[in-house]
């Protein structure tokens, strides 16, 4: 098995992405909080020099809880500034508008110095595919939604959203192209969806998915798809049969369809059926 992936579109993204971050103050990026360094791109340290980091660990509601906890340690250790969230709920979007101004507390008083006061501090989300950069803008623009539209000659083409009185969010996120030099690392990012699942086939990958269960959340399959099987002691692709079995995915002649119960199985990981998990532990 060989997963490497560099999708040529990406080049474009990074140009892009470039010219972007001239325009803002500070960099927000999005991870999964299921997998927060595999989803991260550290090559966005390079193109952000210089501006405020704020790193959100998104989709917390399907992670771990105590992990997450950790793992904001860590990025705080780091130097980030971090929240953990969900995203599809804009109640909870006030921490996000303060934390970004305690990230950006220097350079608003150094525009004070200069004189400049009330210059909103403008904000860009970054992050891999599917981490949740549009639910987030969504929900963080609809709490106070205000197109600020084009700024000519500066930011001409740019679409700013006013968020209360001194934040302006760009439109468009930044996407970051996933980076993995590490198997494991590929593995993960296709579990949480964010690369594609035709690196493996469906059911390859979930043979793999059952490994890091049967070692980590032992209880999930039985508790999900009440089959009644030894998970510790049986086979991978026994314990996907049953699956496929309990969710009646069978092909002619009554033969077990596996790709189809793997779809079943990332469909409930991914929107958290099969419990809270964290994919990936802080490195030692
Ligand atoms: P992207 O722009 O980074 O590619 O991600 P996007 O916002 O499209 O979100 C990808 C999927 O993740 C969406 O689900 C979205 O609803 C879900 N999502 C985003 N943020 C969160 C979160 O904090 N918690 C949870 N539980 N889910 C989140 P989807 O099934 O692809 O689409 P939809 O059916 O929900 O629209």
């Amino acid at each position: 098995m060989n997963i490497q992936w560099y999708p040529g579109h990406m080049t474009k993204a990074k140009r892009m992405m470039q010219e972007d971050i001239k325009l803002i103050d500070i960099v927000i990026e999005l991870l999964d909080a299921r997998a927060p360094l595999s989803s991260k791109n550290p090559d966005i340290d390079n193109l952000a020099t210089n501006k405020s980091r704020m790193v959100i660990l998104n989709k917390a509601d399907m992670a771990d809880a105590r992990k997450t906890a950790k793992w904001e340690e860590y990025f705080k250790a780091k130097g980030f500034f971090v929240l953990s969230m969900d995203s599809r709920k804009n109640s909870g979007m006030k921490p996000v508008s303060d934390t970004i101004r305690e990230a950006c507390k220097e350079k608003i008083a150094r525009d004070r110095k200069r004189g400049i006061i009330n210059r909103p501090i403008r904000a860009m989300i970054v992050g891999i595919p599917n981490v949740g950069k549009s639910t987030f803008i969504n929900s963080y623009a609809k709490k106070s939604c205000t197109k600020v539209g084009n700024k000519p000659g500066v930011t001409k083409g740019k679409q700013w959203i006013r968020i209360g009185k001194d934040v302006e969010l760009l439109d468009t996120p930044g996407i970051l192209w996933p980076k993995f030099d590490d198997q494991e690392i590929g593995l993960r990012l296709a579990y949480i969806g964010s690369i594609n699942d035709e690196i493996l086939t469906k059911s390859e990958l979930a043979l793999k998915f059952i490994d890091f269960l049967k070692i980590n959340y032992c209880n999930a399959l039985t508790d999900r798809y009440n089959i009644d099987i030894d998970i510790q002691n049986s086979e991978n692709f026994e314990i996907l049969k049953q699956i496929a079995v309990a969710r009646l995915c069978l092909l002619k002649g009554n033969e077990p369809d596996l790709d189809k119960a793997a779809a079943i199985l990332f469909d409930d990981f991914r929107s958290g059926r099969l419990g809270r998990m964290t994919l990936e532990e802080i490195p030692e």
